[in-house]
């Protein structure tokens, strides 16, 4: 069985349908990406994978067992994840902050803590508070925190929505980078066509409210992937093409 099975996945909030009937099975060490409008239903569709949020129909099952609660092997980057760091702590502090309560000495806490904020490029920052940091950086700081949590899934909500545009190519570049040295199962809610051909596997595109299972696509590009070369490859251009049209024809439709 799938790692993590989506299995009928519905959603109301009261008379609004958001979701309806989405069944998708993610494999270990997937990157799964959800693709679809604003307002098609992402966010709940990755809160209710998360456990964060109960489903008003189907299941969703880890491993084999019900998600009715948030797993301790699952981390959810929220869409403006750099507001969750804590702005009295400093880099070092909010990303420690992710293990604090395991049981490790205070020592190994701090070294597990370093070596992810050295992964994402912030030795030389570890003392300062979020606030003293640029947006970019403080995901940097939102992404150790969640590296360190060593989660088995890892979820992300339209991550790099708020920075600009060279930031987010960057970041992008990173997580791929992290993945090949830390392998996890990754699942990516955004409305980007170009960030979901570039990053996952597997792409799942929905359809406008109430969100449903439009079309399952496998990516098929080589990794590592490059930031620029992948984007031009024709296979990315080929799938670029199809997603947009098929977004933009359902624009029009809707
Ligand atoms: N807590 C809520 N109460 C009522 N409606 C909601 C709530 N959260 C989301 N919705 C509605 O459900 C639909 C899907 O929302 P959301 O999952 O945030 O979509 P997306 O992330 O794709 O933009 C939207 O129409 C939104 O207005
Ligand atoms: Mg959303």
């Amino acid at each position: 069985m799938a790692q993590l099975v989506l299995d009928g996945v519905g959603r109301r909030y009261g008379e609004i349908e958001a979701i309806r009937d989405i069944s998708l099975a993610i494999e270990a060490h997937e990157f799964m990406a959800i693709l679809g409008p604003s307002g098609c239903g992402k966010s709940t569709l990755l809160q209710i994978a998360a456990g964060l949020l109960p489903a008003s129909f189907g299941r969703v099952l880890l491993d084999g067992a019900a998600v009715t609660a948030p797993p301790r092997s699952v981390v959810y980057l929220f869409q403006h994840y750099s507001r969750s760091l804590l702005p009295w702590r400093s880099v070092l502090a909010n990303v420690a902050f992710a293990i604090e309560h395991r049981g490790f000495s205070r020592t190994d806490v701090r070294e597990r803590a370093m070596h992810h904020i050295g992964r994402v490029g912030l030795e030389k920052f570890a003392t300062k508070y979020p606030w003293q940091l640029s947006g970019g950086m403080q995901q940097r700081v939102a992404i150790a925190r969640a590296l360190t949590a060593e989660p088995r899934v890892l979820m992300m909500d339209e991550p790099f929505s708020s920075v600009d545009a060279l930031t987010r190519l960057d970041l992008q570049a990173l997580i791929q980078e992290i993945r090949l040295a830390q392998p996890m199962t990754v699942l990516l809610v955004t409305h980007d066509v170009d960030e979901a051909v570039y990053m996952a596997d597997r792409i799942a595109v929905l359809t406008h409210r109430p969100g449903e299972l439009a079309e399952l696509i496998e990516v098929c590009l080589d990794r590592p992937r490059d930031a620029i070369g992948t984007r031009e490859q024709k296979r990315f251009l080929e799938l670029r093409h199809h997603l947009l049209s098929m977004l933009l024809r359902r624009q029009d439709a809707a």
